[in-house]
């Protein structure tokens, strides 16, 4: 899988070191509330595990799954919810869990499903944020990293369904997205 990659990203010590950041700051701001995690899957598997073993606060935690690739790497603009209902938030802390922010189409839908439910309040943590225009405005209030714009795999993050067991974050060779497409 390696040998897939242009280069290296975001190495393990790196994740970690920016986890232990990101969650102090979560468990700091969320003190004497029950927070309730909502995460979109898969990509956010290994960062939900990561960073939820750090935060030693009462949380609940729900799993959405929700398409918006459909193996390429360009967003299909279409968002799909794959279970009927929502969790019942009314009235809660919730912060919603995603891996990555690229147009931003994703994280718009489901904040926006989270919203009609009217939680007490609701914030965004991403664990990449690709720096570009997004195609739906959407800011995330915690960002583990900064990411130029380029295609990456790893800790989670598919190129059709590979790489996600990648320790690690890397950019995927262009030739190797490109040759898979076909
Ligand atoms: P959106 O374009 O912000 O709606 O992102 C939708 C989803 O696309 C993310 O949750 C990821 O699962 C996936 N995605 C976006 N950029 C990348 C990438 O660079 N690598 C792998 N998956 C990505
Ligand atoms: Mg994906």
């Amino acid at each position: 899988m390696r040998g897939d990659l242009e280069r290296v990203l975001l190495d393990e010590p790196a994740i970690n070191r920016r986890l232990d950041e990101l969650a102090a700051q979560i468990t700091c701001d969320y003190r004497n509330r029950e927070l309730t995690v909502i995460a979109v899957l898969t990509g956010s598997l290994m960062f939900i595990a990561d960073l939820l073993r750090r935060i030693p606060l009462a949380l609940k935690l729900h799993c959405l799954s929700v398409a918006s690739y459909h193996g390429q790497t360009q967003t299909s603009g279409e968002v799909t919810f794959r279970q009927p209902a929502l969790p019942d938030v009314t009235g809660r802390d919730v912060l919603i869990l995603d891996d990555i922010l690229d147009s931003g189409r994703t994280l718009a839908a489901v904040r926006e499903k989270v919203e009609a439910a009217a939680p007490r309040s609701l914030r965004l943590c991403v664990l990449l944020s690709k720096k570009k225009q997004r195609a739906r405005e959407i800011a995330a209030d915690y960002v583990g990293f900064e990411i130029e714009d380029e295609f990456v795999v790893g800790y989670g993050l598919d190129f059709m369904e590979r790489y996600r067991n990648l320790p690690y974050i890397g950019v995927l060779r262009k030739d190797v997205a490109a040759q898979s497409k076909r």
